[in-house]
């Protein structure tokens, strides 16, 4: 994989840069609420325009369908992007379209234009090719050259990851570079014990991980709405917790298969209960109490571990070399259902390993439950890519930028 330093090495002054971002921040309105995604890319942008490149960014926000959705318009994410690079970002009203040639065309050497959503055009996300096909060569005509650096999407067989590469002569941007050496960490040379913990609501978007898991890590730490399908599993009642019925063989032969090969597949002893889900937006008490995992009362649903769990996972963490987390261990948007996500983040920033936190939620609680970010080894943008990445599959963003 050729990456951006090969590109620097050469002139680029007056080039046209295509950087294909992953800018898709969480808004309420147009107010982003973690601009860590934004953040993420400076590096890259910064260093093209310093170099003169005319750099045109591009990037996804949401999953609008395949037509302009005011609701996920980029501009806040572009306005947000001048303010961190300190200079104006010129902002184009569609993709492809007028306002995105006039703008490029009006670029001087180390100015940045971003365009709007590529989810406003149906050929970003088509299955078929020639419809990706044809909307990657309009974007090719934007540019010279491609740096692929919106890591949060390189499992997306997308026209702007996989397509447009193709096309032009491409590169590997600065954060898909960190990205991919801190994945390959965890996969080529672990160093151990190597402890996994795993939460979110579902263990249908876990299994596959879990899988691969099962051959590799030491000890892998289940939390979030998906521990109850495995407590379940074990036979315990889980009251009107979250419960994927259909995923209990798959889960019960991961339990099996855990005990054969020695892996510690590590469950909540107790969980904290409350009888309806919270109120995430006034955050009045839910009624919350702890109970043992296995005495759940019918009618209360389990909303995080309990206090015991929290104290077990962070001894099951506190002696390992490598921990990857992925996945908040209950509704932490709730004071009442945090302290498990809590105590397993204080339990990384306590131990002297290499901790990854895996993308999406965990790196959004991390911010928003207040520690320091830069404490953690490392906070991966991608959340469904980097679980891809451990799960062995070939990334299309990434292949595409191999050849
Ligand atoms: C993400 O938020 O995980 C990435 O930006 C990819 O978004 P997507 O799941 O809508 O493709």
């Amino acid at each position: 994989m050729k990456t951006i330093d090969e590109l620097l090495a050469e002139p680029v002054a007056g080039r046209r840069v295509f950087v294909r971002a992953d800018l898709n921040v969480p808004l309420d309105g147009t107010t982003i609420t973690d601009d860590g995604r934004i953040r993420a890319v400076l590096p890259t942008v910064k260093a093209l325009a310093e170099a003169g490149a005319r750099v045109v960014v591009a990037s996804h926000l949401g999953r609008p369908k395949g037509a302009p959705d005011p609701a996920f318009s980029l501009a806040p994410a572009a306005a947000r992007l001048g303010e961190l690079l300190g200079a104006d970002v010129a902002f184009a009203t569609d993709t492809v379209g007028e306002s995105a040639t006039a703008t490029v065309a009006g670029l001087t050497d180390g100015q940045v234009a971003v365009v709007e959503n590529l989810r406003f055009n149906a050929g970003e996300t088509s299955k078929d090719d020639a419809e990706r096909g044809a909307f990657a060569d309009q974007l090719a005509a934007l540019a010279d050259v491609y740096v692929g650096d919106g890591f949060g999407a390189v499992h997306r067989r997308h026209a702007s990851v996989f397509d447009l590469p193709a096309r032009l002569p491409h590169y590997a941007g600065y954060l898909i570079a960190t990205e991919v050496g801190v994945l390959r960490k965890l996969t080529d040379d672990v160093q151990r014990p190597y402890v996994v913990a795993l939460g979110g609501a579902k263990v249908s978007d876990k299994l596959a991980v879990i899988d691969q898991l099962l051959g590799k890590a030491d000890r892998i730490l289940i939390g979030g709405g998906m521990a109850y399908t495995f407590l379940k599993a074990k036979g315990y009642e889980v009251g009107s917790s979250l419960l994927q019925e259909d995923q209990l063989d798959a889960v019960t032969e991961y339990l099996e298969r855990a005990e054969k090969t020695g892996v510690e597949l590590v469950l909540p002893v107790d969980a904290v209960v409350a009888p309806a889900f919270p109120d995430l937006k006034s955050k009045a008490p839910a009624d919350a109490t702890s109970v043992a995992a296995d005495a759940m009362p019918t009618g209360q649903m389990g909303l995080d571990i309990g206090p015991e769990s929290a104290t077990l996972y962070a001894s099951k963490i506190a002696d390992a070399a490598t921990v990857f987390w992925n996945g908040p261990m209950g509704v932490f948007e709730h004071p009442d259902f945090a302290e498990g996500t809590k105590a397993v983040a204080q339990a990384l920033l306590d131990s002297d390993a290499f901790t990854v936190v895996g993308g999406g939620d965990s790196a959004a609680a991390v911010r928003i439950l207040g520690f320091d970010e830069n404490a953690f080894g490392h906070i991966s943008t991608g959340g469904g890519a980097s679980l891809e990445y451990l799960e062995g599959k070939t990334l299309p963003g990434l292949a595409a930028l191999e050849d």
